[in-house]
């Protein structure tokens, strides 16, 4: 039976990767993909994925709109990282199909319910939409299989100094899918800065067909951002590492810990805190991913493009 997929993100460089990631799992079975704004506004990063999914080859997969808003304020946009409208210059075809009627996160909740099986929910925006769909029908709990998400860190952050952007931009929505009781895989800025793809990976996996091609011009444009900083060598693929656990688990070295999401801090309003040494005796509410084979991660992405280009 094939594993049941909604893929909540906000494209994105990197989202628009680790959605050529997920389309190329066979055994896979996309219900949908629900956009949040963040890397750029909710316009775009919509229209980035019909494009991407009609680029894939799969215009079939419904897309609905999400938020355009966090749940409290508004978010802060991305477009220093990946371009004002979001997937940089890259220019696609533009897909001319229709968005769902529902918005995103009343689309989660129907599908969740109507459907007789668990489903996976992939999360690589601000968690906006899977928030809203968990507070507003908690029902849907008992039908999600697992969130596996790419936000917050350990330690370290990208938009403060231990703040990443995903968790700074929605952190009401953070609270509410950590606290939810269900199943939850987190790869924070701590995993995802340590799994890099580096500029002569970039240059072989431009030589992988069309598919290949993108996804070296999505790593290359992102990895603008990093390349002059002395501590990366390599494109940091963020969302894709919560792609890839859900294929190959084993790439990742997972512990079972506590994470809570400042919500009033003034220097730190969206950091997560992760008792990684388990001090406090709060309950274990997530699998954090620790460290990573980075070769294993590349060797994927790569047999990711060829599956796509043989389609
Ligand atoms: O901090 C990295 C995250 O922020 C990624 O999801 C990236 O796409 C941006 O949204
Ligand atoms: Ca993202």
């Amino acid at each position: 039976m094939k594993r049941k997929i909604i893929f909540d993100c906000d494209p994105g460089l990197d989202d628009a990767l680790a959605l050529l990631l997920a389309v190329a799992q066979r055994d896979w079975d996309i219900l949908g993909v629900t956009t949040i704004a963040g890397n750029s506004l909710i316009e775009y990063t919509t229209q980035n994925a019909l494009d991407l999914l009609a680029y894939y080859g799969r215009p079939d997969i419904p897309v609905a709109k999400g938020s355009s808003n966090p749940i409290l304020g508004r978010f802060a946009s991305g477009s220093h990282v990946h371009g004002s409208k979001g997937i940089a210059n890259i220019e696609l075809p533009k897909a001319k199909r229709e968005i769902e009627k529902l918005r995103a996160h009343e689309w989660i909740a129907q599908t969740l319910m109507a459907s007789t099986e668990k489903i996976m929910i992939i999360a690589t925006g601000p968690l906006t939409n899977v928030g809203m769909a968990i507070s507003l029908y908690p029902e849907i709990l008992d039908k999600i299989e697992m969130i596996s998400l790419m936000g917050g860190s350990v330690h370290v952050g990208n938009v403060g100094a231990v703040m990443e952007a995903n968790t700074k931009n929605d952190p009401e929505a953070t609270h509410i899918v950590f606290n939810a009781g269900v199943k939850i895989a987190m790869f924070g800025l701590n995993v995802t800065y340590q799994t890099v793809i580096y500029p002569y990976e970039m240059d072989e996996i431009a030589q992988l067909g069309k598919f290949g091609a993108l996804a070296a011009d999505c790593l290359r444009y992102h990895f603008k951002n990093y390349q002059d900083l002395p501590y990366f060598e390599g494109d940091p693929s963020h969302d894709s590492c919560a792609v890839a656990y859900l294929i190959q688990p084993e790439l990742f070295t997972m512990e079972n810990l506590n994470v809570v999401v400042d919500l009033s801090g003034s220097y730190s309003r969206g950091q997560t805190i992760v008792d990684q040494h388990r001090v406090t005796g709060r309950p274990l509410n997530a699998w954090v991913a620790l460290a990573s084979n980075r070769e294993g991660f590349v060797a994927l992405i790569k047999d990711a493009v060829q599956c796509l280009n043989q389609a």
